[in-house]
């Protein structure tokens, strides 16, 4: 299938990408005549701009030091009017950044479509991505650093950002539409700091994160299974991250998906049974770009709570052993979140053939929540988890729902 020129381009590539950062602008012009899609090499500033969106990038500090680089796109392209208020924050889900939600393009990539609609829209990132590897005093290359689950992105990220997004446009409250993880730590925020969930209007949480007992992802499974198994020898030879931007399975799958053939048969299978296929659903062309995002990276102890969280009947924080749990927790099993303090309205929507995020979790989470609105089971009965950022199918599938919810807990602003 590949050359050994091929082969030889792949490694060269990979060596000088991880080489030194000031070659990187010639290592992408390089890759771009190689044929790697324009798109799958773009930041989200740089997307936005491609297609006529205009981007900031604000830094958030938080409160234990991390250093966050988050995203704006002030008005869409295609929006007429006022802005309306509150800010509306996106989140992303695990092993993934702001920028899956440009991958699809300008007419499906949730991002661009929410800020057509007249909305203020920001794009987070969450501690560990490669927009969000500094910190104010502790190397990124040490096991502190990487001491972290979705606890701490809970817990310190998402209360960041919404500090930030108020103060900065004198706004009181925010609305929040968290994908997958991004829904898990909404969760986990508003068991952990309570008054941070007040500020939020309305939460829109897709294919959420919480209970992960019947996740139908073998290979899902196997990863987390594989990290739990292999963690204390990584964590030995000095490895404290899961599947890094630039590290060599993101470089491989991009090197191997920017080609078209490539992208819709080995690719497609891969995205496929790591969910669930639904055919003419996400776009040849949206697979080639999204490997050069994806994965990002997250720090291996998120791993391991994943692994204990698809093995357990709870959703519960991370398990160090009764030992040291009766330290941290005062008790030798951890403590489950508090799903009753998510107090504010919440919307929860969720796919039929989502094999991540799947019906019988989603429905133990709807139940717990006090205040749900509208649990959307979306209409088609092959919508997936990956759909929800890269399906061709978002404006007309999930788009009507994100907005009407958007618009009833918002006001016109003043242009
Ligand atoms: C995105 O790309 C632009 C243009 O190359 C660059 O100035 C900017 O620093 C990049 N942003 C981030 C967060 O890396
Ligand atoms: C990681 O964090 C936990 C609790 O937050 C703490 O008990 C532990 O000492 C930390 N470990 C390292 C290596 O920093
Ligand atoms: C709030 O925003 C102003 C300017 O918009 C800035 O000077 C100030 O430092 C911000 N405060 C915090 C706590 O972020
Ligand atoms: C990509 O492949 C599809 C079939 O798999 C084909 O229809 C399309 O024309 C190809 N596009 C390019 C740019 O080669
Ligand atoms: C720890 O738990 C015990 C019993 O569950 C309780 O009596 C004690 O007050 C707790 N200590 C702290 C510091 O919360
Ligand atoms: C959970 O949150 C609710 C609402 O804030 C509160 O009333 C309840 O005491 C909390 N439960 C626990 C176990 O902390």
């Amino acid at each position: 299938m590949f050359s050994k020129t091929d082969v030889l381009l792949f490694f060269s590539l990979f060596y000088l990408l991880n080489a030194n950062s000031a070659k990187l602008d010639i290592v992408r012009q390089f890759k771009i005549l190689k044929g790697y899609p324009l798109d799958s090499q773009l930041n989200f500033t740089e997307l936005a701009t491609e297609y006529g969106y205009t981007a900031e990038e604000h830094v958030v500090t938080t409160e234990d030091g991390y250093i966050l680089t988050i995203f704006r796109i002030v008005r869409g392209r295609n929006c007429q009017g006022p802005l309306r208020k509150p800010p509306v924050l996106l989140m992303h889900g695990l092993f993934m950044s702001s920028d899956l939600w440009m991958d699809s393009g300008p007419g499906a990539g949730l991002a661009y479509l929410i800020s057509d609609e007249c909305y203020d829209l920001w794009a987070g990132n969450v501690r560990g991505n490669y927009y969000s590897k500094r910190h104010t005093n502790l190397n990124p290359n040490t096991i502190e650093f990487w001491n972290f689950t979705v606890q701490e992105m809970g817990r310190y990220d998402v209360p960041a950002m919404i500090d930030y997004i108020t103060n900065y446009t004198s706004s009181e409250t925010i609305n929040y539409v968290g994908y997958s993880q991004g829904g898990c730590i909404y969760l986990v925020m508003c068991s952990e700091q309570q008054s941070y969930c007040e500020k939020v209007e309305v939460a829109i949480l897709i294919a959420p994160g919480s209970r992960l007992t019947y996740t139908k992802s073998i290979p899902f499974r196997v990863l987390t299974d594989i990290y739990e198994i292999s963690a204390p020898f990584l964590i030995e030879i000095g490895i404290y991250q899961a599947l890094p931007w630039g590290g060599i399975v993101q470089q491989l799958a991009s090197f191997i998906c920017k080609d078209n053939e490539t992208a819709d048969t080995t690719c497609r299978d891969v995205l496929d049974k790591l969910d669930s296929p639904h055919p003419d659903s996400i776009e040849t062309e949206t697979i080639r770009v999204l490997f050069g995002h994806f994965p990002a990276g997250t720090s291996i102890k998120s791993m391991l709570w994943y692994n204990q969280a698809l093995n357990v009947d709870d959703f519960q924080k991370f398990d160090y052993g009764p030992v040291i749990n009766a330290e941290v927790y005062n008790s030798t099993t951890p403590p489950s979140y508090n799903l009753s303090a998510t107090t504010n309205p919440t919307v929860v929507i969720s796919g039929r053939n989502d094999f991540l995020s799947v019906p019988p979790d989603n429905e133990w989470l709807v139940n717990q929540l006090p205040n749900v609105i509208e649990h959307v089971v979306v209409e088609d009965p092959l919508w997936n988890h990956f759909d929800v950022p890269w399906s061709k199918l978002t404006s007309k599938d999930i788009l009507p729902k994100i907005t009407d919810y958007l618009y009833r807990y918002s006001k016109p602003g003043r242009g």
